[in-house]
């Protein structure tokens, strides 16, 4: 399994991701006209989450849960061993997590943050304090459920949104220590490190800085939990950028990862391409730990809450993410849309990560100010003006601290995920082609407000508006430019 599509020249001299798969199940999408889209956005609350994929034409809210499955998976599902207990295809997940990722203790859950609930609700007390690279939101909502805190130790370069540095998730080694020495070991159950950091715009972190990581949590005794949602795309990065793994295998590359840390738990929506989770170790007292949460939270323990065939799915996606030709289409996908919008002069996060494309928001939206959301409303204007959803990850997926005051985020980003194996390269480049207008009349984008604010991760259900008619003029102008196009 070699790295195939970086060998694949095309004698035009052309640089453009090549596929090495085929489709063979399609599904219909709508491209719905301009002026459904804006009622649509009205009935949603300008809150991209909230859109029917029946008004969606191409879907780049998340990566999670949306990815294409192989012919191999599909038919693995159909073979799923149905029982409550003692499943053969709980078997199948177990070996395929102690030959991918190296541990040989398997906890299954629905979903990532499911395993987020278990790890916190075990380890997280009033009090306690979790360094980490950065956050993701479940992460940081179920630690503060239990009377947590979080500390965010990312070098200064990872705010940098337009930077060259290959590792922006890695975690800062001095404010680490200095974290531990001001706190105290026995306040810190955790470090958490996450692979190809969410929020920041899946930005990877090198092994030699794992490796610092691991150093600090050895000299103080602290466990270390990987978030590996992540972890194939982080590991092909690994092998891009890092330069001692260049002839590495991907195994190699994520059982060293996998091996510096205590705990691992991931998304299986993201990490082998299916729907569901799960939590591993070699540490037997840990896992015994965690255990008895598992009935308690999310079902059995050879099912952990998910369809038996979803479970024969991950096992085969866990597998697939040893094949560089399945890991590579999507962080490929990025990089050609980030570098094309970049040569435009359009502010994406560079250099590109994995995910998605990042669009700064705070600099394309720069009349706007944090307090009227520019993410969420670049977002809704992206939308409104091509029929593709993306995600705030901005303010609005910000919570308010504990005084109930607004936090502003670090960054406003409108996210455009590339799921594995979904789009085409056309497509691809309607979204730079609409994006190129929306960046010429980024002038007609305004802000928003909370019109609707649930209390505990807003961002998925809010309902927002617009402070003035800047959508509608924003749709006149399309109407000019463009005529009876779609
Ligand atoms: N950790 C990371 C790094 C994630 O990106 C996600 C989900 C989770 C944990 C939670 O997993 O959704 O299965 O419960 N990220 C999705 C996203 C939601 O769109 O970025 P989950």
């Amino acid at each position: 399994m070699g790295n195939t599509n970086q060998k694949i020249k095309f004698y035009s001299g052309e640089n453009i991701p090549l596929e090495l798969h085929k489709v063979r199940i399609v599904q219909k999408l709508h491209l719905v006209p301009i002026e459904r889209r804006l009622e649509a956005l009205y009935e949603a609350g300008f809150n991209t989450f909230r859109l029917s994929t029946k008004d969606v034409f191409l879907d780049m809210l998340t990566d999670s849960g949306t990815n294409a499955m192989s012919d191999h998976q599909l038919a693995a599902m159909m073979e799923a061993d149905d029982a409550y207990a003692g499943s053969q295809s709980f078997d199948r997940y177990q070996k395929a997590v102690e030959e991918v990722l190296g541990k040989k203790y398997l906890l299954p859950v629905h979903q990532g943050r499911a395993a987020e609930n278990v790890i916190s609700n075990a380890l997280v007390k009033k009090g306690s304090v979790v360094p980490m690279n950065y956050h993701f939101t479940t992460a940081l909502a179920h630690i503060t459920q239990y009377g947590g805190k979080i500390e965010e130790l990312l070098y200064d370069e990872a705010y940098v949104i337009n930077s060259k540095h290959p590792f922006k998730g890695n975690m800062n080694i001095e404010k680490l220590e200095d974290c531990i020495q001001r706190h105290g070991v026995s306040k810190i159950p955790y470090i958490r490190v996450e692979a190809s950091t969410n929020l920041i715009g899946g930005q990877p972190f090198s092994i030699a800085n794992l490796r610092e990581v691991r150093a600090v949590a050895d000299k103080y005794g602290i466990r270390l939990v990987l978030d590996a949602s992540l972890l194939g795309e982080n590991a092909w990065l690994v092998k891009q950028r890092e330069p001692e793994f260049k002839d590495a295998s991907m195994k190699d590359i994520i059982q060293l990862m996998t091996g510096m840390a205590d705990l691992v738990y991931f998304s299986a929506r993201k990490l082998s391409s299916a729907r569901g989770g799960g939590i591993c170790t070699n540490d037997v007292a840990l896992f015994k730990e965690l255990q008895p949460l598992i009935p308690l939270f999310e079902g059995f323990l050879t099912y952990g809450g998910m369809s038996v065939r979803e479970v024969e799915a991950i096992a085969v996606g866990l597998y697939e993410t040893l094949d560089e030709t399945m890991i590579c289409q999507s962080p490929q996908y990025i990089e050609y849309l980030v570098n094309a919008l970049d040569r435009k002069g359009i502010p994406v996060v560079t250099p590109a990560g994995v995910l998605g494309c990042h669009v700064d928001a705070m600099r394309v939206c720069e009349h706007i100010p944090q307090t009227a959301y520019p993410a969420g409303a670049l977002a809704a204007a992206f939308f409104l003006i091509s029929g593709v959803r993306g995600m705030e990850r901005g303010s609005v997926s910000n919570q308010r601290d504990e005084d109930g005051n607004e936090t502003y985020a670090d960054m406003e980003l409108l996210r455009l995920a590339v799921p594995r194996r979904v789009f085409t390269l056309s497509q691809i480049k309607y979204v730079e082609d609409r994006m190129t207008w929306l960046y010429e009349n980024r002038h007609l984008i305004g802000g928003l407000k909370f019109v609707d604010e649930p209390p505990v991760l807003r961002f998925f259900m809010g309902g927002l508006a617009p402070l003035t008619d800047w959508p509608e003029k924003l749709m006149s102008k399309f109407r000019e430019d463009f005529g009876d196009s779609l």
